[in-house]
């Protein structure tokens, strides 16, 4: 049984105090709850001046540090970024690659992207690698063929030494409170577990994004081919992201 992943994506959302409190909640409910030995993995991903903070408040408890982004060279003339060395350096294990919000605001292309996670290996973090279709492109029949692209463009194929968390995440449910139905994710991973086993990553979970809430996240987690979950508005407060680590954490167990 792989450990199922619940992580959150802070987005552009709390002080630096703010998060401090938010992350130290969450380790808090996290021991009350499961007696400090959930069967999980938890990651929280803060905004990049937050993540010192956060990586102090968490240390010596179960809960990983990962960012939302980074820059696709180590160091250099890249006024306004943040390269992957550094967050290793500042206590970060993972960081989440080719959001939808990058690749639709800030024009990131499958190239960028590949080079992104390149430097995510070579400093030794894990990418939380983000794939999904638009309303547009699901509604022209361009759903199996935008994922594919989206993995094969940017995935060498010698993956089997290569650490990724897979997270699809429809663009068309992202922040709208509108999840995908559990038929619509089991077809999407059910795909994108072919296409990564055929390219060597067979080692990689497959994880849900977009209006996870506690209500939708049983359901989501009993999934056959469902490891997790990236969770945005509902990760914001300690108490639903608690729950949803903890009602999701059951049906994950049950299913299996
Ligand atoms: P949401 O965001 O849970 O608020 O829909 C998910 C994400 O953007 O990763």
């Amino acid at each position: 049984m792989r450990t199922p992943i619940f992580a959150g994506n802070w987005k552009m959302y709390t002080t630096v105090e703010q998060a401090r409190q938010l992350a130290g909640a969450i380790a808090e409910g996290l021991s009350v709850r499961f007696n400090g030995a959930a069967q999980c993995s938890v990651i929280v991903c803060p905004p990049f001046v937050n993540i010192a903070a956060v990586v102090e408040v968490l240390s010596g408890s179960t809960v990983d540090v990962g960012a939302q982004n980074c820059w696709s060279e180590p160091y250099g003339a890249f006024t306004g970024e943040v390269s992957a060395e550094m967050l290793r350096a500042v206590g970060c294990r993972y960081v989440i690659i080719g959001h939808s919000e990058r690749r639709s605001i800030f024009r990131e292309d499958d190239s960028l992207i590949g080079a992104k996670l390149q430097r995510v290996w070579e400093a030794e973090l894990v990418p939380i690698l983000c794939i999904g279709e638009t309303l547009h492109e699901r509604q022209s029949g361009m759903l199996w063929e935008v994922l594919r692209r989206q993995l094969e463009s940017v995935l060498p194929r010698d993956g089997s030494m290569r650490p990724l968390i897979c997270a699809y995440e429809p663009v068309w449910a992202i922040g709208t409170g509108i999840a995908a139905s559990a038929e619509e994710i089991q077809q999407a991973h059910q795909y994108i577990r072919a296409v990564l086993d055929a390219a060597g990553y067979s080692h990689a979970p497959i994880i849900y994004g977009g209006s996870v809430s506690p209500s939708n996240v049983a359901e989501i987690l009993s999934l056959p081919h469902t490891s997790g979950v990236l969770v945005g508005s509902a990760s914001l407060k300690a108490e639903s992201f608690l729950s949803i680590i903890e009602l999701g954490l059951h049906a994950y167990e049950r299913a299996r």
